[in-house]
């Protein structure tokens, strides 16, 4: 790595930030010597109704897992949120809301938001929302959404959030899993623009035969949009807080109760509910969002996710709001009506800290600078990236061009599965190299390990493991905790398996360079190659389906989909559109096709195994080096497929 690719800590941000480079070092080493101690000191930054004297019972052993933090204590997240507070800051902005067209603007008090979010705790509880229940929530990038969500941890019930972008089967299978008996939704949303029909979508779930436990549909009247309506089942949010009493006592939780599931894809099978609970991940989101962001009180705090994923959930509402924090919620998408909107928005709300993602970053790239000729930016501090490796080159454009190459960038990388940042730089201790996440958060011990599972040393490149637990971790697979250990405890025993891989340089610094299985990365978006293949050949039509990920230059990875069509099936360009929407509307827009190569047959062993590298490297353009095919049934079809690939870039 040559120097000049190093971006130093500026003396300034070293001399005000929480800690720098030696505080860094320091903490690190406590935290992993001494971690009972560390977390013992650090899970007093939340409030706790009984305090733990209890820190830290965990175990990889796939024979004996147990993963518990704080575990005698008991706390509320929603007063974490809010009530704590109130004594001080009640007055303090929590949330600044800009609507989808900028000329709707709201904001929010502590005191404000607490009021609200106790009246629909009180709704939800009319309703007949109890503790421990699963509630979804399908809702649009409005304050309401932080307000369900919060409610729900108020009275304990267990908050499951699905992504706004997703469709009406994804929807479905979400209740089912979770056997929720109440939803929360919107008549309409709002992006680039465009409403989206959230209740229509609700409603057709609801159609679905096997959904059979919801009662209740809540819906907020956002855009006032014509809706179907239910009588009996369905209720006004409106309706249900203008009766609703702003005092709630919030339930005393303990600290390995449930607080949410949020779905997300595997290499295998229907997405996972991932369940975190109360007390470990409201230190470790917290901490993590005060330390990375390095968040002073009173600063503007602007993270650009859907609250429909997990960065949504602990960095724009759990993390943030536990620190006091300002947080500006968007309900649109900051390119939107032109790529100007992200940098206006940046000023007109004097936002310090932003946090986004790549995508986002080399999509304004390519619309070209000049979009930010007008932009002022001097109130932005400190600038985050998550979701996926960002390019060199888009994180040097997002330094320079919004950065004004003062602001550090910490590259942030995490999961669903982890609750909190795991490896990043510290704004004043960390150097940065573009393209690395850096260095592990307090309390993380990342691993390389072989493919055998030994642990390599120093410069290198392998699988990412985590040899110990953190206390965001999360704890289970809900309803199914075998595959819990099986998907994150079995393939390198006694070790957390990411699904990444890593190199490491030699500084010790974490390069991530993507999944290595068969889970794709899109836009930011995770998706799991069998969710695509498994809608693609739920159309009649369809005989047999491969899909993998292939570089794109917007998107980080675009969906390549092989398909072999029953026998007789015309190729033709209407049906390639006809499958491209068919997967839209079975899963959501995020995972459209973005290439169907028709294909008379795969490449598959002997024993009727499609082997995917072949299929990877076509779809990259790679065909030079395809390697060994002599292990294929049909070593034919790989010249077949190379000839009608269809990205030649
Ligand atoms: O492959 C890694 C990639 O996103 C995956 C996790 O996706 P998800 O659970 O949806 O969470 C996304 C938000 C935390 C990881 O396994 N990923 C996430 N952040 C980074 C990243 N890859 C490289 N660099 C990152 N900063």
């Amino acid at each position: 790595m040559s120097s000049q690719s190093l971006y130093k800590v500026s003396g300034d941000i070293a001399a005000n930030a929480l800690v720098n480079n030696d505080k860094y070092k320091t903490m690190y080493q406590e935290s992993i010597v001494n971690p009972e101690g560390f977390w013992r000191e650090h899970g007093k930054r939340i409030d706790w109704i009984k305090p733990y004297t209890k820190i830290k019972k965990t175990s990889f052993d796939d024979h004996n897992l147990s993963i518990n933090w704080f575990y005698d204590g008991t706390l509320n997240a929603s007063a974490n949120c809010l009530d704590r507070h109130l004594a001080e800051h009640s007055d303090r902005v929590a949330i600044i809301w800009e609507g989808d067209n900028a000329r709707e603007q709201r904001k929010i008090t502590y005191g404000e938001l607490h009021a609200d979010v106790c009246k629909f705790a009180n709704a939800l509880r009319s309703q007949g929302v109890c503790r421990g229940d699963i509630v979804t929530i399908y809702m649009p990038m409005v304050p309401e959404a932080a307000v369900a969500m919060l409610a729900c941890a108020r009275i304990g019930a267990v908050h499951s959030v699905v992504f706004g972008g997703f469709s009406p089967d994804s929807i479905a299978t979400r209740v089912i899993d979770g056997k929720s008996k109440v939803i929360i939704t919107s008549d309409e949303g709002m992006r680039g623009g465009r409403a989206i029909p959230l209740k229509r979508n609700v409603d057709d779930a609801l159609k679905n035969p096997d959904v059979t436990t919801i009662e209740k549909v809540i819906v907020l009247k956002r855009t006032g949009g014509k809706v179907d309506w239910q009588e009996g089942r369905d209720i006004w949010w409106h309706a249900l807080m203008e009766t609703a009493s702003e005092h709630c006592q919030p339930e005393e939780m303990d600290a390995e109760a449930p607080l949410f599931l949020l779905y997300t894809s595997g290499s295998t099978g229907n997405p996972k509910g991932v369940l975190h609970t109360t007390g470990g991940y409201m230190v470790y989101a917290s901490m993590t969002h005060e330390y990375v962001f390095d968040y002073k009180a009173g600063e503007v705090y602007w993270c650009t996710a859907d609250v429909g994923w997990i960065t949504g959930h602990s960095y724009m509402v759990y993390g943030p709001l536990a620190n006091g924090a300002t947080v500006l919620i968007h309900e649109g998408v900051p390119n939107h009506p032109s790529p100007a909107r992200l940098g206006e928005m940046i000023d007109r709300h004097k936002v310090n800290i932003l946090y986004t993602a790549p995508t986002l970053i080399r999509a304004l790239m390519a619309e070209g600078k000049q979009h930010f000729d007008k932009f002022d930016g001097s109130s932005l501090r400190i600038m985050g990236s998550v979701g996926e490796p960002i390019n060199p080159e888009a994180w040097r454009w997002y330094h320079e061009v919004i950065g004004h190459e003062h602001c550090p960038i910490v590259d942030t990388w995490w999961q669903t599965e982890t609750g909190g940042i795991l490896i990043a730089p510290l704004p004043g201790a960390t150097d940065t190299k573009p393209g690395s996440a850096t260095r592990p958060f307090f309390g993380v011990q990342p691993a390389l390990v072989d493919n055998m599972g030994n642990i390599l040393n120093g410069e290198n490149e392998g699988n990412l493991v985590l040899l110990d637990s953190w206390p965001g971790q999360m704890r289970t697979i809900y309803g199914d905790h075998e595959r819990f250990v099986l998907t994150y405890f079995k393939t390198f025993r006694g070790m957390y398996f990411t699904g990444d891989g890593a190199r490491r340089d030699e500084d010790g610094y974490y390069w991530i360079t993507g999944r290595v299985d068969d889970v794709i990365n899109v836009s930011g978006h995770r998706l799991g190659t069998a969710e695509v293949e498994s809608a693609l050949v739920s159309h009649e039509l369809v005989a047999e389906a491969a899909v993998v990920g292939y570089p794109h230059d917007i998107k980080g990875q675009g969906i390549y989909a092989y398909v072999t069509l029953t026998r007789g099936t015309e190729e033709t360009e209407e049906l390639r559109q006809e499958l491209r929407q068919w997967v839209r509307k079975e899963i959501g827009a995020l995972a459209t096709p973005d290439l169907i190569q028709w294909a008379t047959g795969l490449p598959k062993t002997r024993s009727g195994k499609i082997m995917r590298r072949f299929l990877r490297k076509i779809a990259a353009n790679e065909v030079t080096n395809l390697g060994d095919a002599s292990t294929l049934a049909d070593p034919a079809v790989i010249e077949t497929l190379i000839e009608s690939r269809l990205n030649r870039t």
